[in-house]
């Protein structure tokens, strides 16, 4: 764990140059704005330890897979986020000297995140070997309001000296991934071009062939007045850049605005890149920096509106879950059905593809109560668009008749993860996305979406799960072999009670829908019934079988779910035993070891739990939980916010508290010493369920919001937005009681401790403590 990060309400902020935590705040420091981003690499040349990364959505490279083992099933390909041409470079060299903080003295240096604005300022004072001090203030941002454009100020003084300096900005189209199985780059030239002012290069992915167009143009200003110094343009392979040769004077300013753009075929075709590149770029710059700035700003204060968090009394939480809502922001805007959520955003290449089921059971939540409809709808229509590929998918596998299985890990509907215990086994990952469908229409009423898409996925998935469970003759029940929950500590286990239990409730769900759409549109349910193939008879009625017949592990002695069959043949000794030094258990232990213990990754059964509280009286959760937290270690960043919701389900506020800290500054405060690879992404959704449905006790049920809340106790006050059917409220919990103010023109009923309030259009109320 590290604690180099200043606090502050609104900024993230590093002090002083510590080159052993460069890449640890290139990740925290990263740029996005849903269709592009960055880490946070300097500007000027660095030959220290850094991991370079620009990245363009849905851009990717598919990987041949590499693995010790092949097994049939395996996919061919691993999708890749793809780093992309640079853009961010301004050389610069001093009296023929490079300037390069590693071989530097640094006299000072300050990173700022700004969250509230949306920009990144670093500024610095430095000497070179040769002994010239400059000092420099750089800021960037990724324009939220024109998503293709970013923008940087770079402004350098001489400090003790006056003489030639260069100052190349550039495009570098010449990358490396850090994550690529055969060392291979990923990127071929199409085109390239220079200017006085800036220039441009086209690149090309191997393979998927997209077509990624990235241009440049920049102004010089001297003592802040424009100057117009010679340029020598320069062209290299998949790399241009303009040589900017000026005499600088001590103490007076020297500064590169530098605009760019990122233009892919996704969005454009082809041949129309370079045209509509070079209009973005004269645009942008014609706008000028400080209104592009000023954008900026603006659209992150009507993010900031729907999405704050304000915590009195700890400023520590206050700037982590602002963080977090920041970086999710930075990483999914909802404007595009063909995204999606990778677990490292636009902060690192870990993980590979972009999508894992943390998109359903986590990111959902949150964007639900804090973004307009659409964006949760974007993301279902995601799965929707994908389910062909999920039916190939099950097909590969021995499936039929329209069964589907989503991928563990994706980028364009295609599974890319290549181990077996995962892509084969951890299927688990079609419930959440039958249940973020389910959440989705319980949460919006927006029931039209089960006849126009949602019946198909769930049918696919149902259809899955009817497929893969086995009769036994011996139990006279079904089973479901050969799994791998959530817990990847266990992997090929019987009878997974999570996975089970999920599974039937697809199966049921499927039905109570079919049903629904039966009644409201017999229209729409004969068309399904045809498109789908869909014989009703057979296929339900087995579904209602296995609904009727699954067989779950259980305890009769604890009267506890059990995670799977066999789970108490192992070693119980506690989490709380174990020597500190052992942990975490996945650094020190041997994979065999680990699958033998009793310990568990991230919440498993509790995750079950979490889902479908409903389904089960308080003794029963507690009893479940007190079992299965203490051999839990939580080596999954998802796990902790689930044992938060409940543990303030269950009253006890101090463990509730407890948990939440654990993600809510795990990449600020680097707790799992990985936050170098790029952020956790996903798991800052599951802090923010931790405190609106934790702390806040939100639920949605028939149509109406529910708060059972109460005060960490270090905090004074808690207040958070939630936008439901319309009403946009902020609810604030102080020792006063709740506050709900309602800025919209929809009145709304709302539970609070259980008791029915109405909140008028515009209005507020206070329900004392
Ligand atoms: C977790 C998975 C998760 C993945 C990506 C793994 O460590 O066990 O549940 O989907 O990370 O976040």
């Amino acid at each position: 764990m590290k604690n180099y990060i200043k606090a502050d309400e609104w900024k993230i902020i590093e002090e002083g140059f510590d080159a052993h935590y460069n890449k640890i705040s290139e990740s925290i420091f990263s740029l996005g704005n849903g269709r592009m981003g960055q880490r946070a690499n300097f500007e000027e040349a660095y030959s220290g330890d850094t991991l370079q990364g620009n990245y363009v959505a849905g851009v990717y490279y598919p990987d041949k897979t590499r693995v010790g083992w092949w097994k049939n099933g395996y996919p061919e390909y691993f999708a890749k986020v793809l780093n992309a041409a640079n853009w961010i470079g301004i050389d610069v060299v001093i009296d023929g000297e490079q300037l390069d903080l590693a071989k530097c003295e640094v006299f000072s240096f300050r990173r700022e995140l700004n969250m509230k604005e949306g920009y990144l300022k670093r500024d610095f004072r430095a000497k070179t070997a040769s002994g010239k001090e400059v000092k420099v203030e750089a800021i960037r941002f990724c324009s939220m309001a024109d998503d293709e454009t970013g923008a940087i100020k770079y402004t350098l003084t001489p400090l003790n000296f006056s003489g030639a300096i260069t100052l190349t900005p550039s495009i570098d189209g010449d990358v490396v991934n850090k994550d690529s199985n055969y060392d291979e780059k990923f990127w071929d030239e199409v085109s390239k071009a220079t200017q006085a002012d800036g220039g441009y290069i086209v690149m090309r992915t191997k393979k998927t062939g997209f077509v990624v167009a990235t241009g440049m143009k920049f102004n010089i200003l001297q003592n802040g007045a424009a100057i117009e110094p010679a340029t020598e343009a320069i062209e290299k392979e998949k790399y241009v850049a303009a040589k900017v040769s000026l005499e600088a004077k001590q103490g007076e300013s020297i500064t590169v605005i530098k605009y760019a753009a990122n233009l892919s075929s996704q969005n454009y075709k082809q041949e129309e890149l370079v045209g509509e590149l070079n209009a973005t770029l004269t645009r942008i710059s014609t706008k000028g920096f400080d209104t592009m700035l000023a954008e900026q700003a603006a659209a992150w204060a009507e993010k900031w509106k729907h999405n704050d968090i304000i915590i009195e009394g700890d400023i520590s939480a206050q700037q982590a879950i602002r963080f977090n809502i920041y970086q999710l922001n930075q990483t999914y805007t909802g404007e595009d059905d063909r995204l999606n959520i990778g677990p490292k955003g636009f902060t690192g290449e870990k993980y590979g593809g972009s999508t894992y089921w943390d998109t359903e059971a986590y990111c959902v939540p949150f964007y639900l109560s804090t973004a307009p409809q659409k964006v949760t709808r974007n993301l279902l229509l995601y799965r929707y668009k994908q389910l062909g590929k999920a039916i190939e998918n099950a097909q590969l596998l021995g499936f039929k008749d329209g069964a589907a299985l989503y991928p563990m890990v994706t980028m364009d509907g295609t599974e890319c993860h290549n181990e077996w215990e995962i892509t084969f086994e951890e299927i688990h990952r079609n419930g959440a996305i039958a249940f973020a469908i389910y959440n989705y229409v319980r949460y919006t009423g927006d029931e039209a979406y089960l006849g126009d898409y949602g019946f198909d996925v769930l049918l696919g998935i149902a259809r899955f799960w009817s497929q893969r469970v086995t009769w036994s003759d011996d139990k006279q029940q079904y089973v479901m072999l050969g799994v791998t929950g959530p817990n990847e500590y266990e992997n090929n286990v019987n009878n997974n009670w999570y996975t089970s239990t999920i599974a039937t409730w697809c199966m049921q769900y499927t039905i109570d829908v079919a049903d629904k759409i039966k009644d409201t549109e017999p229209e729409k349910y004969a068309a399904l019934v045809s498109k789908l193939n869909l014989n009703e008879e057979t296929e339900f009625g087995r579904f209602s079988d296995i609904v009727q017949k699954m067989y779950y592990p259980y305890d009769e002695k604890r009267q506890v779910f059990l995670q799977q069959d066999g789970y108490l043949d192992k070693e119980q000794i506690l989490v709380k035993d174990l020597p500190a030094s052992e942990r975490p258990i996945n650094q020190k232990w041997s994979w065999d070891r680990i699958l033998r213990s009793c310990y568990i990754k991230q919440a498993d059964v509790l995750q079950g739990i979490y889902f479908f509280e409903d389904q089960y009286d308080i003794d029963t959760i507690r009893r479940n939980f007190d079992f299965y937290e203490p051999r839990t270690v939580h080596e999954s960043s998802l796990s902790p916010c689930v044992h938060a919701i409940l543990a303030a389900k269950l009253g006890d506020e101090a463990r509730a508290y407890e948990f939440y800290l654990r993600t809510a500054r795990l990449d600020l405060d680097d707790y799992n010493n990985d936050t170098e690879d790029g952020c956790h992404i996903t798991s800052m959704a599951g802090t923010w369920m931790a405190v609106v449905e934790g702390f806040g006790g939100m639920r949605v049920s028939d149509g109406k919001l529910s708060f059972q809340p109460f005060i960490p106790e270090k905090w004074s006050s808690f207040s958070f937005h939630i936008g439901f059917r319309g009403a946009l409220l902020n609810i604030k919990v102080s020792k006063e009681g709740v506050q709900i103010k309602n800025a919209s023109d929809v009145e709304t009923t709302v539970l609070v401790y259980g008791k029915e309030q109405l909140v008028k259009a515009n209005d507020e109320l206070l329900v004392e403590a």
